[in-house]
């Protein structure tokens, strides 16, 4: 499982290989050279204080000046090339994954919380470059360099290195377990962080909900209860992380106690030197130093390591849109039909039951019916983000399962229930990053009747809309949407009329605006105002996922069933 989940990003590692190789290089340079020096130094002691001659000891000097020098140069480039390479890393996968969420399938948008996507791109992504930098190549150099001060101990001095070294099993013993509870203490921290993330996010989305309902104490519970976890648990892991640098600090005091007692009397024996007690006793600080750090850098390897599969199964439960680039490349006409076609969101429970739509190119139909009744549901059968579990939705007859969807799309068309504004102005908005001449944009919003409202904003086209829109009323951002559409002239256009009720002018507009984006083109309305549809080719009542009336509005009308209820509730 873990395992699995690492493999998936060891190819973004090895195409810097070179560089991590560089940074392997430095990383062992640095170490031999940082254990080398109390060796060199034992050496200038004792022989200075066995010749008392500053001659003798120039060479060491000499070397110790190199090895410092070297140790110098290859931490920098140890760190330098490490980080460089960990960002690109790191910068490959966000791409990656940015651009594969951005291809998920439109239901996995409605499954995962938009705050748990967006963890997973910055927040996992992250601490797998701390895997790298603070996590893998310190824990190596560590490792390494507690070796390489182990080696010189018993190779300066075997029998007291082995004394001195007596505590060392303890500290590594008790190192690792603390370490091992510390991790699981932190895994919850994390846990209690991501719930307290998630609920805010939430809360801060519906704040309006939130202040209008009073629910700001049920919120704020929820809230204490987590950052409650949140407090106990990283208070657990401070204190645990604490007893365990302090055993490692006592396991370092018997260490020196052992080193000045047995170093002493073999020295007083002439067993052992002076340069070997000072060097001991900088190798030993060396060596329990990096133990008590040991956990912290165990958990980023844990934290690291949990990113990774975090992402993993992410990508794993969600799949790609199929046939994004590939498929059917057809030229679209605009003929657009649905063949008995079924679909569920969830198991059995079919929203659509059997229903049959057909419109050729240039034609206009409605679509009316109660809410909940499938409306939305059939436009997005029509642009392809759900696949019919039974029967088909065919462009010119192509089936769209195996269509193009980036190429068949270009010729559709919409006005969504909830048209989204991004944030950015308002040519932005409407040109949606495709080229267009001003002047093109301009002839649109005349021919909407929108050109003088946007005229009349402090700025014109060029006025900055706020993220979701939200500096500007519904209606505006329903018209502003319509030149969206009418700018990019689809074949086929799909207009999901929102349910709010608007103002008589704005709905003039909109009224207007409707029938001019329809001119010329296949047209797919979903109304919710009889008044806009009066002259559509025709129209299907929609009930509970059937269509159970088919026909133009006089004809609706004089049947005098469901949809000549619809009319005479609208026109009492
Ligand atoms: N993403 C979804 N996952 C699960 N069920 C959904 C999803 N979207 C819609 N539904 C369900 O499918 C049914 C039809 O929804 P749809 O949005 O097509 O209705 P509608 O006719 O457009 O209604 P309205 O007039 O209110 O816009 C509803 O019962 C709804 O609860
Ligand atoms: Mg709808």
């Amino acid at each position: 499982m873990r395992r699995e989940s690492i493999k998936r990003f060891i190819p973004y590692f090895l195409k810097y290989k070179l560089l991590l190789l560089v940074t392997l290089i430095g990383m062992i340079i640095a170490s031999l050279t940082s254990a080398l020096i109390p060796y060199l130094i034992k050496n200038v002691i004792d022989t200075l204080i066995a010749t008392k001659n500053f001659a003798n000891i120039k060479n060491f000097l000499i070397l110790v000046a190199i090895a410092v020098l070297l140790n110098i140069v290859f931490k920098l480039i140890q760190i330098y090339v490490g980080n460089y390479a960990g960002q690109r890393i790191m910068q490959d996968i966000r791409l990656d994954l940015f651009y594969t969420v951005s291809r998920f399938k439109i239901e996995s948008f409605s499954k995962e919380p938009s705050g748990k996507i967006i963890t997973r791109i910055t927040n996992d992504v992250e601490n797998m470059n701390d895997l790298l930098n603070a996590g893998l190549v310190s824990l190596f150099a560590d490792l390494f360099f507690i070796l390489l001060a182990i080696g010189f101990l018993i190779y300066i001095n075997p029998k007291l290195g082995l004394i001195v070294l007596l505590p060392l099993p303890i500290a590594v013993i008790f190192s690792l377990y603390l370490g091992n509870r510390v991790e699981k203490i932190y895994e919850k921290v994390r846990d209690a962080l991501t719930k307290m993330n998630i609920h805010m996010q939430e809360v801060l989305t519906g704040i309006h909900v939130v202040q209008i309902f009073d629910m700001e104490k049920i919120v704020i519970d929820k809230f204490k209860k987590f950052s409650r976890d949140f407090r106990d648990n990283f208070y657990k892991s401070q204190v645990t992380n604490v007893v365990l640098r302090q055993t490692v600090n006592i396991s370092s005091y018997i260490s020196i106690f052992l080193l000045v007692l047995v170093g002493g009397i073999l020295t007083i024996k002439g067993m052992g030197t002076i340069g070997t007690i000072i060097s001991f006793s900088s190798y030993l600080s060396y060596l329990y130093g990096p133990l008590g750090d040991l956990s912290d850098k165990f958990s980023i390897l844990q934290n690291a390591v949990s990113s990774m599969v975090k992402i993993d199964e992410f990508l794993k439960s969600n799949s790609l849109e199929e046939n994004y680039e590939d498929g059917n490349k057809f030229e679209v006409q605009g003929n657009l039909a649905l063949k008995d076609v079924y679909f569920a969101y969830e198991e059995n429970s079919d929203v659509l039951k059997g229903v049959n739509i057909d419109v050729k190119k240039g034609e206009s139909i409605a679509i009316v019916g109660f809410t909940g009744a499938g409306k939305t549901t059939i436009a997005n059968l029509i642009f392809g983000f759900y696949e019919p579990t039974k029967g088909d939705v065919l462009i010119d007859g192509f089936d769209l399962r195996i269509a193009c969807k980036s190429h068949f799309r270009k010729y559709l068309g919409m006005v969504l229930q909830n048209v989204f504004i991004f944030k950015g102005t308002v040519l932005d908005n409407i040109t949606l990053g495709d080229e267009f001449p001003l002047e093109d944009v301009e002839n649109v919003c005349k021919t909407l009747g929108i050109y003088d409202y946007i005229e009349r904003l402090p700025n014109g086209l060029n006025t900055e809309l706020s993220t979701e829109g939200k500096n500007i009323s519904l209606g505006e951002r329903q018209l502003i949407s319509f030149a969206r559409a009418l700018i990019h002239n689809p074949r086929i256009l799909i207009l999901d009329e929102a349910t709010s009720s608007i103002d008589s002018h704005t709905e003039e507009l909109i009224e207007k605006g409707t029938r001019i984006l329809m001119e010329g083109r296949t047209s797919i309305i979903i109304a919710h105002r009889l008044s806009t549809i009066k002259h559509v080719n025709r129209i299907y009542v929609l009930n509970k996922g059937r269509i159970v009336e088919e026909g133009t509005h006089e004809e609706l009308l004089q049947r005098k069933g469901l949809y000549y209820e619809f009319y005479k509730s609208q026109y009492k």
